[in-house]
């Protein structure tokens, strides 16, 4: 089946590298292995002290920049907070919001995420808005349930017409850099059940366009079989996005499943 929506790899290094030298090698190293143009979107979110660094090294490559986070104010006062125009003049194209880290390390919520998602899409960045059960929800069987929670706060009031705009990532907070991937056919019934959600929110023609990542212990060797199942549209990589030939194996993966088409 062809494709109803772009993939989209986006690699998410969280804080790594601790060295601008070594941001730049591995920013430099994914961009000459993706090349002048990709069939696969791909973007890159590094820590933003090396945003600038970096969106030097992407210039003239198709590949996108990501923040890691930002603020909902406009600007003012909030000590060590980056606002959206920030990362518009440094020159991102994408910022994630709402990460388990952030959710479940930090105490931020979906009221938060979604004050979040409204500056964002404000300045034109597009977000990635992650979502996703822990284990002991997924046990007791409330996985779906936590999912509609995180949707309906985290996307509350936004209007039809830029929910195509908004990149979905459901990451299953037992697979984050646990090494413990969610089969495909676990991912795929909660790609399935929030495409659901999304089209009873905005319609099906809506919810057909918007790209759905999965994220947790993405690697090069079980890409594909994630990627082949028809609600997931590309990858949220952690760990793996740190080396470029894995991160790079994660893309030509991608590419396959493009050039071939969905399998189901
Ligand atoms: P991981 O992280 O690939 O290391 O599991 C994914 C993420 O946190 O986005």
């Amino acid at each position: 089946m062809p494709l109803n929506r772009p993939l989209l790899i986006a690699g998410n290094w969280k804080m790594n590298p601790t060295l601008r030298a070594d941001a730049v090698a591995l920013a430099t190293a994914v961009r000459d292995g993706v090349g002048p143009e990709s069939t696969v979107h791909v973007a890159v979110c590094p820590p933003a002290v090396y945003l600038e660094a970096v969106d030097a090294v992407l210039e003239n490559s198709p590949i996108g920049l990501g923040a890691q986070n930002m603020h909902w104010e406009p600007s003012g006062a909030y000590t060590g907070e980056l606002a959206g125009a920030m990362l518009i003049d440094v020159g991102c194209t994408h910022v994630i919001l709402g990460h388990s880290e952030r959710r479940h390390g930090l105490g931020e919520t979906d009221e938060q995420i979604n004050q979040k998602l409204r500056a964002a899409l404000a300045v034109g960045l597009i977000p990635i808005v992650c979502l996703g059960e822990r284990l002991a929800e997924r046990e007791a069987g409330r996985t779906e349930q936590i999912l509609e929670t995180q949707l309906n706060g985290s996307l509350a009031g936004l209007e039809p017409e830029r929910a195509a705009g908004v990149v979905l990532a459901y990451e299953p907070v037992w697979a984050i850099g646990t090494g413990k991937v969610a089969s495909p056919d676990q991912a795929q019934a909660a790609h399935a059940f929030i495409r659901r959600w999304l089209a009873e929110r905005f319609g099906a023609a809506i919810a057909s366009r918007v790209i759905v990542q999965y994220g947790g212990s993405v690697k090069p060797d079980n890409a594909a079989g994630l990627l082949e199942q028809p609600d997931i549209d590309g990858a949220l990589v952690g760990g793996a996005s740190l080396n470029a030939g894995d991160f790079l194996g994660i893309v030509q993966a991608a590419r396959a499943v493009s050039a071939a088409g969905k399998r189901h």
